[in-house]
């Protein structure tokens, strides 16, 4: 529970004046569900529900294609993480007494192919293909955060309470990959693919020699 919903939620109690008084987590009345932003929030959550089903796909790919051991084991923590933000996401219908429907997200289709691009682009085995694949990773979890964090900001204004922690958890967690995929872009491999670099200079020099 962050301090938020916390804070709103005593002053709800205190005022007595709110529907979700005697509990804070009851699904929404009828007259909430015809509502355009209730709509709305449950298009965005069969939405993201698709993208991380797609994740899911791609991330063996992208495991299979990394170079080094780190950057794989990365890909293994995240596949392992977005099943644990699926089941979180079919909670969160759950709660809010919705079926967990996919809606097609053409956005994560496109970030996925763009990093399945990066695989055919780069050479195996090259420091440049993991620091290519770090970025296409991170695409990945800036699109899951944007949507993670407007989602939760949602479900609070919906008074959706249990459903917004929920899924402040789920962006932590991708804040959290993200931050772990920077510091090993930053820690070596960015540096060692600068060397891929220059192997290719000395290369091109000795192919210029001939
Ligand atoms: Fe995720």
């Amino acid at each position: 529970m962050n301090n938020n919903s916390e804070a709103k939620r005593q002053t709800l109690e205190t005022n007595g004046n709110s529907e979700n008084k005697e509990n804070p987590n009851q699904k929404p009345s009828e007259t909430e569900r015809d509502g355009p932003l209730f709509k709305f929030f449950t298009d965005a959550l069969k939405d993201v529900l698709y993208a991380e089903k797609h994740i899911l796909e791609a991330l063996p790919k992208m495991q299979k294609a990394a170079t080094t051991h780190e950057l794989q084991e990365a890909f293994e923590d995240h596949y392992l993480l977005t099943q644990k933000h699926i089941s979180r996401l079919e909670r969160v219908f759950k709660l809010i007494g919705e079926e967990p429907e996919e809606k097609k997200c053409e956005a994560i289709i496109g970030i996925v192919k763009e990093g399945e691009s990066v695989i055919e682009n780069t050479e195996e085995g090259s420091m440049t293909r993991d620091a290519a694949l770090i970025i296409a990773a991170q695409k990945v979890e800036h699109y899951e955060i944007a949507t993670y964090g407007g989602l939760a900001a949602l479900a609070e204004t919906l008074e959706l309470y249990e459903a917004s922690d929920l899924l402040h958890t789920t962006l932590q967690e991708e804040e959290e990959t993200d931050e772990d995929l920077t510091d090993i872009a930053e820690s070596f491999i960015n540096f060692a693919a600068k060397d891929d670099e220059e192997e290719d200079d000395n290369k091109d020099d000795a192919l210029g020699f001939w």
